[in-house]
C-alpha cells in the first residue's frame, strides 16, 4: 500500500541528499573527534564544518551551539541555569511541549520553587498582558515556544523590548520553528533555543542546544572534554554532518513552505471546512504547513484509524502526563468547547506533499465522516 505521510510535526522523511553525505561517516572516517590522528582530525574537521553550518543557518555563532541528542534533551538541559538558584520562580506557557512541560512539573515537585503557567486566549497565542503582569517580578526562568507543535500557531514573543527586564534566562524551544519560519538567534531576545534535525529532514537522534552565553551555564553532561565540556560524549558525526546538511537547505525550504506547502494547506482547509471541521488557531499567524481540526462528534481516534487503513498518516493529541493520550491537551488550554478534545487530529505536511495526495486524503475523510454520521442519527 501506498502511504501518505501528513504527520511532519512528528517527523519528516530524511532528505536523499542528506542521507548521502552521511555515508562517508559510516564507512570510511569513522574516527573518534578527539583522537589526535588522521582519522579522528577527518572527524573533527567535519565536526566543526557541521557547526559553522548549523550556526549560519540561524544567524548564531558556531561557538554558541552544543549539539545533543534533540529538542527533548536540550529542552531538559535548560534547567540546569536554575542549579544555583534558591527558591527559583519559573514560566511557562500553558501551552509548552510535554518535553517543557514534565520537566518543569519535575523540577518544581522536587525543590522549592514557583511554576507558574501562562495561559492562552482561543487562538492559541499566549496572554502578553498576562506575561508582563508575571514578569512585574524577576523571574529565573522563562520558557516559552516559538511554534506550537499542535496548532503551527506562531507565538508573538519575538519583541526585544518585551523581554528586557526581571528575566534570568529566557529560553524559547524552536523546534516546530527551524525551517518554517526565519530564526535570527543574535537579533532575538533568547537566551537559548533547541533545535531539531529530524523537524528539517535530517536524522533522528541529533539536535542543538544554542546559547547566547555558554559561559552562564554549567556543564549538563559530565564526562569529557566534547562540546567544550558542556555536554560530554563522543559526537555521533554521521548524524551531525546530516544535520549541517540538512540546515544547508533551510532557505529552499522556506521558501517552498511559502509558495507550496501554504497553498496546500489552504486547499485542504477550506474543504475540512465545508465538511464541517472546527479549525484551531484559524484566525492567528501560523506556520504554512499546519492544520489542527476536528469534527463535532467524531472521535479523532476513530477517524485516524479508518484514514490509516487507506494508508493516510496523522495524529491526535501529544501524550501529556495528565491527559489520556488521545485528547489535545492545547485544545483544553485554549478553552474551546465546540468540540471534544479527543476529536482532534493534527496535519502536518512538508515540502514532500502534492496536490493529489491532499485530494485523496480529502475525499477518503469525507467518505469516512459521512459513515460516522449517518451511524450517529441511526
Ligand atoms: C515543540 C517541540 N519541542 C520539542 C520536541 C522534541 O524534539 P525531539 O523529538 O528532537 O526530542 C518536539 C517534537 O515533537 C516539539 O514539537
Amino acid at each position: 500500500m501506498n502511504t501518505i505521510f501528513f504527520d511532519n510535526n512528528s517527523t519528516t522523511k530524511i532528505d536523499s541528499d542528506v542521507f548521502e553525505s552521511m555515508m562517508p561517516y559510516f564507512k570510511n572516517f569513522y574516527g573518534n573527534a578527539s583522537s589526535n590522528h588522521v582519522l579522528g582530525r577527518e572527524s573533527k574537521t567535519a565536526l566543526e564544518n557541521s557547526r559553522n553550518l548549523i550556526a549560519q543557518s540561524i544567524n548564531a555563532y558556531p561557538e554558541q551551539i552544543f549539539f545533543t541528542s534533540g529538542g527533548t534533551e536540550s529542552n531538559n538541559h535548560i534547567f540546569q541555569v536554575l542549579a544555583h538558584k534558591k527558591n527559583p520562580r519559573i514560566l511557562i506557557s500553558s501551552v509548552e511541549h510535554p518535553s517543557i512541560t514534565n520537566t518543569a512539573n519535575n523540577y518544581a515537585s522536587n525543590s522549592s520553587c514557583e511554576l507558574i503557567e501562562i495561559p492562552v486566549n482561543k487562538n492559541g497565542e499566549i496572554i502578553l498582558d498576562l506575561l508582563s503582569l508575571k514578569l512585574s517580578k524577576f523571574c529565573d526562568l522563562l520558557c516559552l515556544m516559538f511554534v506550537n507543535n499542535e496548532t503551527g500557531v506562531i507565538q508573538p514573543i519575538l519583541k526585544k523590548q518585551d523581554f528586557e527586564k526581571n528575566i534570568g534566562w529566557f529560553h524559547c524551544d524552536a523546534v516546530q520553528a527551524f525551517g518554517k519560519v526565519p530564526i535570527d538567534f543574535k537579533n532575538m531576545p533568547f537566551d537559548s533555543i533547541s533545535i531539531s534535525s529530524h523537524k528539517i529532514h535530517g536524522p533522528k537522534g541529533i539536535g542543538a542546544l544554542v546559547v547566547k552565553d555558554p559561559s552562564k551555564l554549567p556543564g549538563f553532561i559530565l564526562g569529557g572534554m566534547q562540546e567544550n565540556s558542556l555536554r560530554a560524549g563522543t559526537e555521533s558525526i554521521p548524524n551531525i554532518v546530516g544535520f549541517a546538511a540538512a540546515a544547508q537547505k533551510i532557505d529552499s525550504m522556506l521558501e517552498f513552505q511559502k509558495n507550496h506547502v501554504s497553498k496546500l494547506r489552504n486547499y485542504v482547509e477550506k474543504r475540512l471546512i465545508e465538511l464541517g471541521a472546527i479549525i484551531l488557531g484559524k484566525n492567528a499567524n501560523r506556520v504554512y504547513n499546519t492544520c489542527c481540526f476536528g469534527f463535532k462528534n467524531i472521535s479523532g481516534d476513530s477517524l485516524l484509524a479508518e484514514l490509516d487503513n487507506f494508508g493516510i498518516c496523522l495524529s491526535s493529541g501529544s501524550a501529556c502526563s495528565n491527559l489520556e493520550s488521545s485528547e489535545n491537551y492545547v485544545l483544553k488550554k485554549m478553552g474551546i468547547k465546540e468540540i471534544d478534545p479527543k476529536s482532534v487530529i493534527r496535519l502536518s505536511l512538508s515540502i514532500n506533499n502534492s496536490i493529489e495526495e491532499c485530494k485523496y486524503f480529502l475525499n477518503k475523510c469525507e467518505d469516512v465522516v459521512t459513515n460516522f454520521r449517518q451511524l450517529i442519527t441511526i
